[in-house]
């Protein structure tokens, strides 16, 4: 089954070319021709997107979905006043545990089609909320019967009772042993209150010991070690970076490691926003992603971070909508999303605004008219 889209008003494709009148072919899961429509081919069906603007899908690189439970009252006590900290995740740990794998796919299902229906075409997901072996498993299972990647966060935080030593003893042995086959990345929580410098660097070298792909927690709550070690290691991107030294805007510069930045975290933890346009003045390569999840950052809208980007971090518009698509494909090491071009992925999302300037323009009003994902249009159900 072939579309043909026609009528784009604006085609943003990642990839540098400019096109005028653009037109594009969607052909099975992937996008078979892009280019003028004067020159399109035919197509088993035609839609006419009459002037909307069309963009590569949101790659949202960063999200703790596999949940159970509410942190309202946590939420509510922070605006209240109180700072946000690690321990905050123990409370749902215990929510998690108590949950059927039923129950945890059922919440999965409804946060990743919430995503889609505004525009997220390729999600990340963790574990990280079973903190034992056989949780971290089933919620590894679980979440790769729906996200395109899966991390292991066994390493997220120390779960109560137990001492820091044993319990990274036990992410790096036995745990990693079940839950590498189950997932292509590893993570650390690599904080003051969760994981130090050394407990961070052996789990991440016991992972990547497996052949597992790395990222790491780092810089969310103060300046750390987390983006110096990410950028040692390797990883494919440090997430948070909301305090970084010059020397670590440095670092990454020079890396290729992603510098993931979370705004909405950062927002709904009343903290500053990253430093978004040092490390774009720097030359490092930079993604934005939602970090939805229960309690730091409780939203999926991708156009939300890409608004808070242009409006409060001073990235244009152009640098935010790349960093939401393309920088999300890089710290995912991926180039078949966040680009329109032939042989990627039919990823498409359309807007009911002629450009994508009207994202941070139009701030918090639902501007997506269309989504493509995998070449299957997607509706709401
Ligand atoms: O990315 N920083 C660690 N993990 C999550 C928060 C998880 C939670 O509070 O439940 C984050 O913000």
């Amino acid at each position: 089954m072939s579309v043909l889209i026609t009528g784009i008003g604006e085609l943003t494709t990642n990839t540098g070319a400019a096109l005028t009148d653009a037109a594009l072919v969607i052909d099975g899961e992937r996008i078979a021709w892009v280019g003028s429509a004067a020159g399109a081919p035919d197509a088993d069906e035609r839609v006419d997107v009459e002037g909307r603007a069309v963009l590569p899908g949101w790659v949202d690189s960063h999200t703790h979905l596999v949940f159970a439970g509410d942190r309202t009252a946590e939420f509510t006590a922070r605006m209240a006043g109180q700072a946000y900290s690690a321990g905050g995740i123990a409370t749902t740990v215990e929510a998690t545990r108590a949950a059927s794998d039923d129950v945890l796919a059922a919440g999965l299902r409804k946060h990743v089609d919430e995503a889609v229906a505004q525009g997220t075409t390729c999600i990340e997901t963790k574990t990280g909320y079973g903190l034992t072996v056989e949780d971290e498993r089933r919620s590894a299972i679980v979440a790769a019967s729906l996200a395109d990647e899966v991390t292991f966060l066994g390493a997220h935080l120390v779960p109560p009772g137990w001492d820091a030593d044993d319990y990274v003893a036990l992410v790096c042995g036995d745990m990693l042993d079940a839950l590498a086959p189950h997932v292509r990345w590893a993570d650390v929580f690599c904080e003051t209150g969760a994981f130090d410098e050394g407990q961070s660097r052996a789990v991440l070298t016991a992972a990547a010991s497996r052949g597992l792909g790395l990222r790491v927690h780092g810089n969310q709550l103060g300046e750390g070690p987390g983006v110096r070690l990410a950028v040692e290691l390797g990883a494919a991107s440090v997430d948070h970076c909301t305090y970084l030294s010059e020397s670590d805007v440095d670092a990454l510069a020079g890396s290729g490691t992603v510098a993931t930045l979370l705004p909405a975290t950062d927002l709904s933890t009343r903290q500053a926003l990253p430093p978004a346009r040092r490390l774009l003045d720097a030359g490092a390569t930079v993604a934005l992603a939602s970090n939805c999840n229960p309690g730091s950052s409780y939203t999926s809208s991708m156009a939300f971070c890409v608004a808070t980007a242009v409006l409060q971090m001073r990235m244009s518009v152009e640098e935010a909508v790349a960093a939401a698509t393309l920088g999300g494909a890089k710290a995912l090491r991926r180039d078949d999303v966040g680009v329109v071009r032939e042989g990627a992925r039919a990823d498409l999302h359309v807007l009911d605004a002629p450009s994508a300037t009207h994202l941070a323009y139009r701030p918090g009003v639902p501007l997506t008219w269309a989504v493509w994902r995998r070449g299957t249009r997607v509706t709401r159900a």
